[in-house]
């Protein structure tokens, strides 16, 4: 990754919210070069960052925070915030409704303290939302506040810029420095232009930029995650139909169907089920946002009917296959490698689905156990390693593909008398090799091409 940016040097931001997403934004700026003073109501958070360690688990983070200690800074005042900056970054939790949209409480109390300081400043300042909002949000509940309290104009004595970001928990740094595309609404030219040469600065990849109004950067944010999703869950039924077809493998079919340049080669793996922070909860909102307008919301929601279903299909596998009174190693609880966070994880919900059907289940993660013992509690065996995890088990799940995994050999799931089963999600391991030692179930593959019983 290249450091300073020389344009950067002696410029403020203030990056409000230092979690999963917004102390990565804020270690990224600092990086490039800009004093940075981030902003959060955890005092944990405010100390770690000022302490110059990372607040939450990302890879890269740690050393990014602590290397850029002089540049950056943490506290709870958002008035001083702004005052020290010009530029602001709003990056607080939008969380799901019931109904599927997001709910606007903590941005709309982070913006009346915005608000309030731009009454007192002098000055021009931008603030960019990088919160998910569903769409009208930013024009419709945003822009009021800040014209009222601030008793200020929007696009006029202030900017305001939506400006969601399309990064990976495990990849943040890299994909917030290299990102796709950039994209950006905007309350009027000076505002994107200020937020695009941001972007110039920052980015290692000097990526497109896309700008446009309010309300078609906010479809634009949520039709990307379902037009990704919708893409998992075509690619999770054809693995499902090369599984139950003789000579059928779904690597060999997704290689060709990435040929296609309308199609592309990302998100095609034929795999386990989304999930994480944004993917579900985009796509349902999406469906929701349809309704609400008298669209139909059927392909979003079969999207997720499809992503639901997988996780229920997993779990019929392991019944069928785990001896009465065998135990079953679900390996994997983070929901993609290099992150710990459990949201929506299908590991979690694997392991929860099996122990509520009276199976014996052991659980094992690199970086999730924590996170995921919150959810699981004491309904599961938490190995202490991953060889403790497979020596105890007769059913073994790999359903996240951490590199830990992709080690494992064939001598360590073999055993005398009952062979093992071992099912191997993402086909991280030789199906030929572990075939030799243990019943080897690839999804996606016909295993009786491998010569594994039904
Ligand atoms: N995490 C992701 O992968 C990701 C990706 C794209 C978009 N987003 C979006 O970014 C937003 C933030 O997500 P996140 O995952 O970083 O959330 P998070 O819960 O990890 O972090 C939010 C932070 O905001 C802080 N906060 C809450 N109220 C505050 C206030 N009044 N003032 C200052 N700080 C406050 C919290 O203490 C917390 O540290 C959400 O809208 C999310 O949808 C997240």
């Amino acid at each position: 990754m290249n450091s300073i940016n020389p344009a950067c040097l002696n410029r403020v931001a203030s990056v409000i919210g230092l979690g999963k997403l917004g102390s990565p934004i804020a270690a990224c700026l600092a990086h490039k070069g800009y004093r940075v003073h981030g902003v959060d109501v955890a005092p944990a958070v405010i100390d770690a960052v000022n302490e110059g360690r990372a607040p939450v688990f990302e890879p890269g983070l740690d050393v990014m925070i602590n290397n850029n200690k002089s540049r950056l800074t943490a506290g709870n005042s958002i008035r001083e915030a702004i005052l020290l900056s010009d530029i602001s970054f709003i990056v607080v939790a939008t969380p799901s409704e019931e109904m599927g949209g997001f709910s606007l409480k903590y941005v709309k109390a982070v913006c009346e303290e915005v608000a309030q300081a731009i009454r007192e400043k002098s000055g021009w300042h931008l603030v960019v939302l990088a919160s998910t909002v569903m769409p009208g949000a930013t024009q419709g509940e945003v822009v009021p506040i800040l014209q009222e309290v601030s008793g200020k104009k929007c696009g006029v004595d202030f900017g305001l810029c939506y400006s969601p970001e399309f990064i990976a928990l495990g990849t943040v740094l890299h994909d917030y420095l290299n990102p796709d595309f950039a994209l950006i609404g905007e309350s009027d030219k000076k505002a994107g232009d200020v937020l695009e040469s941001v972007y110039m600065q920052v980015c290692d990849n000097k990526p497109r930029v896309a700008r446009m109004n309010f309300i078609n950067a906010e479809l634009a944010k949520l039709s990307v995650n379902t037009f990704v999703t919708t893409k998992i869950s075509f690619s999770n039924t054809l693995a499902r139909v090369c599984e139950n077809l003789h000579g059928a493998n779904v690597d060999v079919v997704s290689e060709a169907l990435g040929l296609d340049t309308r199609i592309g080669n990302k998100y095609l793996k034929g795999a386990v089920g989304y999930g994480g922070p944004c993917f579900p909860r985009d796509t349902i909102a999406f469906a929701a946002l349809a309704r609400s307008v008298g669209v139909s919301p059927e392909l979003a929601e079969a999207t997720d009917r499809v992503n639901q279903a997988q996780v229920s299909i997993l779990t019929e596998l392991v019944s069928r296959k785990i001896p009465k009174n065998g135990r079953v190693a679900v390996l994997g609880l983070s929901y993609k490698p290099n992150t710990n966070v459990t949201e929506e994880s299908q590991g979690v919900m694997l392991a929860q689905r099996l122990s509520e059907l009276g199976r014996k289940v052991s659980v094992f993660d690199p970086k999730a156990m924590e996170n995921a013992q919150k959810k699981l509690g004491g309904k599961v065996a938490y190995s202490s390693s991953l060889e403790d995890s497979i020596s105890s088990s007769d059913v073994i799940v790999i359903m996240t593909p951490w590199e830990q995994f992709a080690q494992i050999s064939p001598d360590a799931v073999s055993r005398e008398g009952n062979r093992r089963v071992l099912i191997d999600a993402w086909r991280i391991l030789d199906p030929h090799s572990f075939s030799k030692a243990c019943d080897y179930i690839g999804l996606g593959m016909n295993s009786r091409d491998l010569g594994c019983p039904d």
